[in-house]
């Protein structure tokens, strides 16, 4: 059998395992049929370039076989009806009334879609983060659209009418704040600064003021205020999070949705929260372990994003690879 075909046995055992049976019998099947490590029936990390351990990882690496990226593991939510695709994720109708299907894809995009690649095992990363984040702010009473995570690239969102801004939290100076306003990146804030960015690709997201959000409606007064203060409390949560773990939060994106019950809808957390929508530097070096490592040509951005779950307890320190290649670009 080609080395490709193994794969696509491989993924589509993974499918068909993965929606029954016991998460232990799962894993040992899994286990002997491929032979391939634990974390990655685990979904914790699926690219190759991450796993010292695993003969599949090492075969993708080395270019031998081509992970069918997508084509296995959409199967199971690709037989419904595709809503929406953006660039770094897929929604799909959701198996009841109410519900979607969040699928986080493997491309990376900046510059408004000007710079785009494919980052193997992206996807599978930011899923568990996003999940790892959304739950803590659950437990802290941030409302949000998180339900569960069905497989390692799929969660169960509530469905909600996305508001259409981009809600940006700043601690330190970095990014287009930095060159908007001639600061040096790195310079912190006297305190959290938020701003709005009117969603639009075709405008690429402009920066707003809250009297255009009030103009022209894209949220009230009440809405307004919701988001701010959700905003704010996502930001010291985060903080003391990232803090723990010596990740300084720079800053990060949200969005909001309504969620409409009868003819009462509240505004909720949506969206997702990843090293793809936050900037997250190591305390000791200042090195990225955000998308940046894309976005400025760094390089080693499985390894910081896998840095990132380590730290989190999401994945095992085996399966970590140094970022020292890379060390000299901050
Ligand atoms: O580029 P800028 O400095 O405005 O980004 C601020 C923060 O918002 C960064 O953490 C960036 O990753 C995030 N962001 C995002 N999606 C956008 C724009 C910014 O996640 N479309």
């Amino acid at each position: 059998m080609q080395d490709n075909r193994i794969l696509e046995v491989i993924f589509h055992t993974l499918d068909s395992l993965v929606s029954g049976g016991d998460r232990e019998h799962r894993k040992n099947v899994f286990k002997s049929i491929t032979n391939v490590c634990a974390h990655h029936l685990e979904g914790l990390l699926l690219s190759a370039k991450t796993c010292r351990r695993c003969p599949l990882a090492s075969a993708l690496a080395r270019g031998l076989v081509t992970a069918p990226q997508g084509q296995q593991e959409t199967s199971r939510v690709s037989r419904r009806s595709k809503l929406y695709e953006g660039k770094a994720k897929i929604l799909y109708e959701g198996p009841e009334p109410g519900t979607l299907i969040q699928y986080f894809k493997d491309d990376a995009t900046a510059f408004n879609n000007q710079k785009k690649a494919t980052l193997s095992g992206k996807g599978v990363l930011n899923n568990h983060i996003s999940e790892h984040i959304f739950k803590g702010l659950t437990t802290v009473g941030v409302t949000n659209h998180f339900i569960r995570r069905l497989s390692m690239r799929e969660q169960l969102i509530k469905s909600v009418e996305i508001i259409p801004l981009e809600v940006i939290v700043r601690n330190v100076a970095a990014g287009t704040l930095s060159k908007r306003l001639g600061l040096e990146e790195g310079t912190d804030l006297p305190r959290p600064l938020v701003e709005y960015c009117y969603k639009s690709d075709e405008l690429g997201d402009p920066l707003i003021a809250e009297d255009h959000i009030l103009t022209f409606g894209w949220a009230n007064e009440y809405e307004l205020d919701d988001i701010l203060s959700t905003a704010l409390r996502v930001n010291d949560f985060l903080s003391g999070l990232f803090c723990g773990i010596g990740i300084r939060l720079v800053d990060f994106k949200l969005e909001f949705g309504r969620l409409y019950e009868g003819d009462e809808y509240m505004t909720i957390l949506a969206d997702e929260i990843s090293p793809d929508s936050c900037r997250l530097w190591d305390m000791e070096t200042g090195e990225k372990l955000d998308k940046d490592r894309f976005r400025r040509d760094l390089g080693g951005e499985m390894e910081a994003y896998s840095e990132v779950a380590r730290r989190l307890g999401i994945l095992p320190s085996a399966d970590v690879q140094e970022l020292s290649e890379h060390r000299k670009k901050r």
